[in-house]
């Protein structure tokens, strides 16, 4: 195994080896301001190949007017876009002006319960049977059919202009959308749609509460039209964030959890805090043929709380799955400050490969990375395809439970571990690979990933030698400001701004 560390880890007086509680904290604050500046502080070459946008998306705000949310998944989406051009880049950055995000800047206080947690002012009689959502497009972002979207998993798309970032509004995707669909924040480009005659198409689902539950799955063109969208219901409550997808299927994990509506509905809790995982039962593998009549298996595996796929490929009569596992999960608690998290009370996310049998119904899972990871990518090309290497965000450390700190890339072919870190003061998010030009190499391309520097209390986007992690950041672009810890984006070719 090899590794490579920017900086030896120091131990700060207060807190653990490679990380510090109080800096990691500081990634967690509001950032109000809105930007628009070319990048000047660069330490490093920005290669001249690399054209395009990053487009990253996460909580811009984590309170209004000093009421804090409850947790950061319940903040504000705000867009930060990175182009890039000539060896050169911009930074712009805008909230995505939701229904919900201007009426509670206009009237300067929060008017709606979060998910997860955040509660109006005035307790329970302002909040029992309020089950108003607010859309906070604070997920994902993508640049597709020439739209950007801002997608949160349980509405309707954002649409903004690619320039300037400004909000558009509400986007049905060119009529495909009912009103009250959702669209997931997890979209798949699927590099060759067979139906398609072998273009590039976007698959992506909604999920529909209920009894029992819902899983549409749209398929858009490359125009942006939902050329294919298809149904099935699956019994009892779940909670699924991410899919997978191959050629011919679509994968689903349905996390063992059940859901108490009660303290929702009545005003104590949000309702993510109403859902308790139960590791004494199997996730289960909804496999959705993407063919045909769509027909569906499930095949219970290995009991395990999945946000995130890293990628999934057929094998003969069989589905390798590729995912982010959590051994167990605490329920969310109403009165607990996620500022204060106990990380190594926590178990860690682990890469783990799923064989789902198609023939036998059965499944066999193997722990390829114990290492405490999240936020995979892979090259964009070998989506549903065999792939060789898989990246992620990463713990400094070996073992245990700790904030990312680092990039890992894993070669699934010979084993060999390269491992990137910003301890003991950067923490980090997920890794966009993105390939170079005309790369034959799976590996040959960059990784970009935003760290915020706890020492600096600026974040900056470093650019990565995907097949080089030990020779460090080839260029590290120190921003002007903080930008919160973000969720996912995606890259484009497309560059938007005159560099
Ligand atoms: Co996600």
């Amino acid at each position: 195994m090899q590794t490579t560390q920017r900086q030896e880890p120091s131990t700060p007086s207060t807190g653990h080896p490679s990380y510090n509680q109080q800096d990691w904290q500081k990634g967690y604050r509001s950032l109000i301001e809105e930007y628009d500046y070319a990048i000047d502080e660069v330490d490093g070459q920005i290669p001249p190949e690399l054209q395009g946008t990053l487009f990253r998306n996460g909580p811009g705000l984590l309170d209004v007017a000093g009421q804090p949310y409850h947790h950061p998944f319940d903040g504000d989406g705000m867009i930060s876009a990175i182009a890039f051009q000539h060896g050169r880049a911009h930074f712009r950055s805008r909230f995505v002006r939701t229904e919900g995000f201007v009426a509670e800047q206009q009237a300067k206080k929060i008017l709606y319960r979060g998910v997860f947690g955040t509660q109006k002012p005035g307790g329970l009689l302002a909040n029992a049977f309020d089950l108003r959502r607010k859309n906070i497009a604070n997920t994902n972002v993508i640049y597709w059919g020439g739209k950007l979207l801002a997608l949160w998993e349980a509405a309707a798309p954002y649409r903004l202009d690619p320039s300037t970032l400004e909000t558009m509004g509400l986007d049905d995707l060119n009529g495909g959308l009912q009103p009250g669909d959702a669209f997931a924040a997890h979209p798949w480009i699927d590099p060759a749609s067979e139906p398609d005659g072998g273009a590039p198409c976007l698959v992506n689902f909604s999920i529909t509460p209920g009894l029992s539950t819902k899983i549409t799955v749209y398929e858009l063109s490359i125009e942006g039209k939902i050329q294919r969208r298809y149904s099935h219901a699956v019994p009892g409550f779940a909670f699924i964030h991410d899919f997978a997808i191959t050629p011919h299927y679509c994968i689903f994990f349905q996390n063992p959890v059940t859901f108490n509506p009660f303290p929702f509905l009545l005003g104590q809790k949000g309702a993510a805090e109403c859902i308790t995982f139960r590791p004494d039962q199997p996730t289960q593998a909804v496999i959705i043929d993407r063919r045909g009549g769509h027909a569906m298996q499930v095949i219970p595996v290995e009991s395990g709380f999945v946000f995130h796929h890293a990628n999934a490929f057929e094998d003969g009569d069989q589905l390798v799955v590729d995912s982010i596992s959590y051994a167990s999960l605490p329920s969310l608690a109403a009165d607990q400050d996620f500022r204060e998290v106990d990380f190594d009370a926590l178990s860690p996310g682990q890469l783990w490969r799923f064989r789902l049998n198609r023939t036998t119904g059965t499944a066999q899972t193997e722990l390829l990375e114990s290492r405490c990871v999240e936020f995979p990518s892979v090259h964009p090309d070998r989506v549903g395809q065999p792939y060789r290497y898989a990246y992620m965000g990463a713990a400094h450390a070996a073992q245990g439970n700790a904030p990312l700190q680092a990039v890992l890339k894993v070669d699934l072919t010979t084993g060999t571990r390269h491992l990137w870190s910003a301890a003991p003061y950067g923490y980090g998010s997920e890794p966009v690979f993105v390939p170079r030009p005309n790369a034959t190499a799976e590996d040959d391309g960059w990784l970009l990933t935003l760290i915020f520097n706890a020492q600096r209390d600026r974040s900056e986007l470093v650019i990565l030698d995907a097949q080089n992690l030990e020779q460090g950041a080839i260029a590290t672009l120190r921003l002007k400001h903080h930008i919160p810890y973000g969720l996912h984006g995606s890259f484009t070719p497309e560059c938007f701004e005159t560099i």
